[in-house]
């Protein structure tokens, strides 16, 4: 219990001990939330690529940690100070505060709360945040200015992706690059970023929206969100670029990479005959 009568909570989450090993479900206790934060019962979270490049160990946050960026919850408890929002109520938990239009803040990547300590222990040991949210868990607590409040007949088993994948692409789309009405695009992936990149250049009036994916599952899906033409680079006789440019003359307006590649990036620059370039995964330059 703490000095306002709030207690730890011991719960289940999905610990990430080490980069390139199995996410190990284990029992945690959660701190009741310090001044200014929110404690909150997870009922869903998505799974971000970013997620899986920090279990690849490619992309370097502080382990052992509870990851997961994406989430919904319901407020469980507050801290002192908080004002926006009161237990009961349902939110998102986006990793930014996007106040000011011109700008967000982003939680710097240290793994702790902004006063410099965790509110997660397994066995004994410290476990880290990450990036201010931590949704692989039944309870986890975060800042107040990294919570949504939304209605409570938001659909709670999906809402989560408006945490982060559908921003993350709209925010490309419609604050960075803009897509202009009767505009040809072309997105590279057709995950959860990719998706919504093509739902925003669908709503930007994109006349062709050309979608490149190595897995077909995935046409369907994007044609039904606004993808006009499907390629597999690897059924495709040369590079998918020059495919692109063919297709299009002299190369598309708009170019996203929504799968966080090297090799695709420069496909994705070789793809658009100069015009806007935009590489989605350049984390922290993007708008949410
Ligand atoms: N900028 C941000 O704030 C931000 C936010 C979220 C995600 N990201 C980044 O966006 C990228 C995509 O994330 P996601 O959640 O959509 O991932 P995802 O796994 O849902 O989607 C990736 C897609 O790429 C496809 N793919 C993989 N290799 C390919 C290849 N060689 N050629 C063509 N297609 C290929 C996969 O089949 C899949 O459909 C990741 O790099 C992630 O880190 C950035």
């Amino acid at each position: 219990k703490d000095s306002t009568g709030i207690h730890v909570i011991t719960c289940q989450a999905a610990i990430a001990w080490t980069a390139n090993a199995p996410l190990s479900i284990e029992k945690i206790e959660v701190d009741p939330p310090k001044p200014g934060e929110v404690r909150i019962k997870i009922i869903s979270s998505g799974i971000c690529g970013t997620d899986k490049h920090i279990l690849e160990g490619k992309d370097k946050v502080p382990l052992p940690a509870i990851l997961g960026h994406e989430g919904a919850g319901i407020v469980e408890s507050i801290g002192e100070g908080v004002t926006s929002v009161k237990p009961g109520n349902f939110l998102i938990i986006p990793q930014y505060s996007c106040l000011h239009p011109k700008g967000n803040f982003f939680i710097p990547p240290t793994g702790l709360m902004l006063d410099g300590t965790s509110r997660f222990t397994c066995r004994g040991r410290k476990i880290y945040h990450l990036y201010g949210t931590s949704t692989f868990t039944e309870y986890t607590v975060v800042h107040e200015i990294a919570v949504g409040k939304i209605d409570d007949g938001a659909p709670m088993d999906r809402v989560c992706i408006i945490s982060c994948g559908v921003p993350t692409g709209f925010g490309a789309v419609f604050n960075t690059a803009r897509v202009t009405p009767g505009s040809t695009c072309v997105v590279f992936g057709l995950g959860g970023i990719g998706s919504a990149v093509v739902m925003a250049c669908k709503a930007s009036g994109a006349s062709r929206i050309i979608g490149v994916d190595i897995n077909e599952e995935k046409f369907p899906w994007a044609r039904d969100l606004g993808v006009t033409d499907c390629l597999n680079p690897q059924k495709l006789e040369k590079p998918v670029q020059e495919v692109v440019v063919e297709m299009t003359g002299n190369g598309v307006d708009f170019a996203f990479e929504a799968i966080g590649l090297i090799d695709t990036m420069v496909s994705q620059l070789e793809a658009q005959f100069g015009g806007w370039v935009l590489p989605v995964n350049m984390r922290y330059t993007l708008t949410s």
